[in-house]
């Protein structure tokens, strides 16, 4: 039975591939913890995969922290590029696959159209700079990773966007949202999806190495993503759209990452949802949530996906 490793196991894409493991019941799954398994301690991770013989490695474990990135420079570094380069190191010695993720913060977002994965990478901030340098490290330390590059990140689990929207839309009757950053939103559960075909394409015999975009169809900025995670809701919160200059925020973001996907639909033969209809999955996903927390019995983020 091949051994699937996923990484910082707490985390919004971690979760959702835990969600959808009794689905791949043909794979032993170890999800692991920062605690269990921190990833930049080379002894404890090298002892693990000596120990569990490890198949395949899914690095969900990063510093995603971006504002905070700024003056955690070091931190940031020591876990999304040393860490990943030594992960890659090991993996390489176990014939273990390395399958890592990235980030659409690698790019400027000055070419404005969709990015294909060999334009220029030019990070605006220290997160994305310390996402590009793990890229180079896994790749140099094994050239068979695969890396992919993900976008605006959501899900259920964790903290992001859609779930602040919905607490400020109880909390507040007016917000401002930025309007000049254009992107696409990505479900982590569309991405967990896809993770898995490629690790089932790999278990056939299939090959894949170098750097796949995804995110989910189509293309939007915060302030349309805002008012279409309350147009599934029955706020009435005003949104107000306000320029990237009159928010200010530690670091630089890309004015526009909107990812090219069409590498990994052409290799993998897949069609990919449209932001909206996943972000309408993970707010009626939250919302029966929001029911059961209203009810007798108190939930958890793990038992929204059982209701
Ligand atoms: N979120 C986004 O919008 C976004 C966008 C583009 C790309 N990505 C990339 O997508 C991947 C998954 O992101 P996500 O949204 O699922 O992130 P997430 O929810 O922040 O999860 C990351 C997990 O990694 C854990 N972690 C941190 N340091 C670790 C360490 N030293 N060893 C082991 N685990 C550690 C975190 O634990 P603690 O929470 O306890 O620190 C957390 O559970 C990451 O590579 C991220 O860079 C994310």
């Amino acid at each position: 039975m091949p051994k699937i490793l996923v990484t910082g196991a707490n985390g919004q894409l971690a979760n959702e591939i835990k969600v959808i493991a009794p689905d791949y019941s043909e794979y032993q799954f170890f999800f692991t913890t920062k605690e269990e398994l921190p990833i930049e301690n080379t002894e404890v991770v090298r002892s693990f995969f000596h120990k569990n013989k490890i198949d395949y490695c899914i690095n969900c474990a990063a510093y995603t922290a971006v504002d905070k990135a700024e003056s955690e420079k070091e931190k940031a570094f020591s876990i999304n590029a040393d860490a990943a380069g030594n992960l890659a190191d090991i993996c390489n010695a176990y014939q273990t696959k390395l399958i890592h993720i990235s980030t659409d913060y690698v790019y400027d977002g000055s070419l404005k159209m969709p990015l294909k994965e060999e334009n220029n990478t030019q990070p605006l901030n220290v997160y994305g700079e310390s996402k590009l340098k793990g890229e180079e490290l896994a790749l140099a330390n094994n050239p068979s990773t695969l890396i992919i590059r993900t976008s605006w990140v959501y899900s259920s689990f964790g903290n992001n966007f859609v779930k602040t929207m919905m607490r400020l839309f109880k909390e507040k009757s007016e917000i401002n949202v930025i309007n000049d950053q254009i992107g696409s939103p990505t479900y982590a559960a569309d991405l967990a999806e896809v993770i898995m075909k490629f690790v089932d394409e790999m278990c056939q015999g299939k090959a894949f190495t170098g750097i796949f975009n995804y995110c989910n169809d189509g293309i939007t900025n915060w302030f349309e993503f805002a008012n279409a995670i309350r147009s599934f809701t029955d706020s009435s919160c005003v949104i107000n759209p306000i320029e990237t200059s009159q928010y200010k925020t530690a670091a630089k973001r890309p004015l526009y990452s909107v990812l090219d996907t069409s590498k990994v639909r052409n290799e993998l033969q897949i069609s990919i949802p449209l932001w909206k209809v996943s972000l309408k999955k993970c707010i009626n996903i939250l919302n029966a949530a929001r029911i059961n927390f209203d009810s007798t019995s108190p939930g958890n983020e793990r038992n929204m996906h059982n209701l």
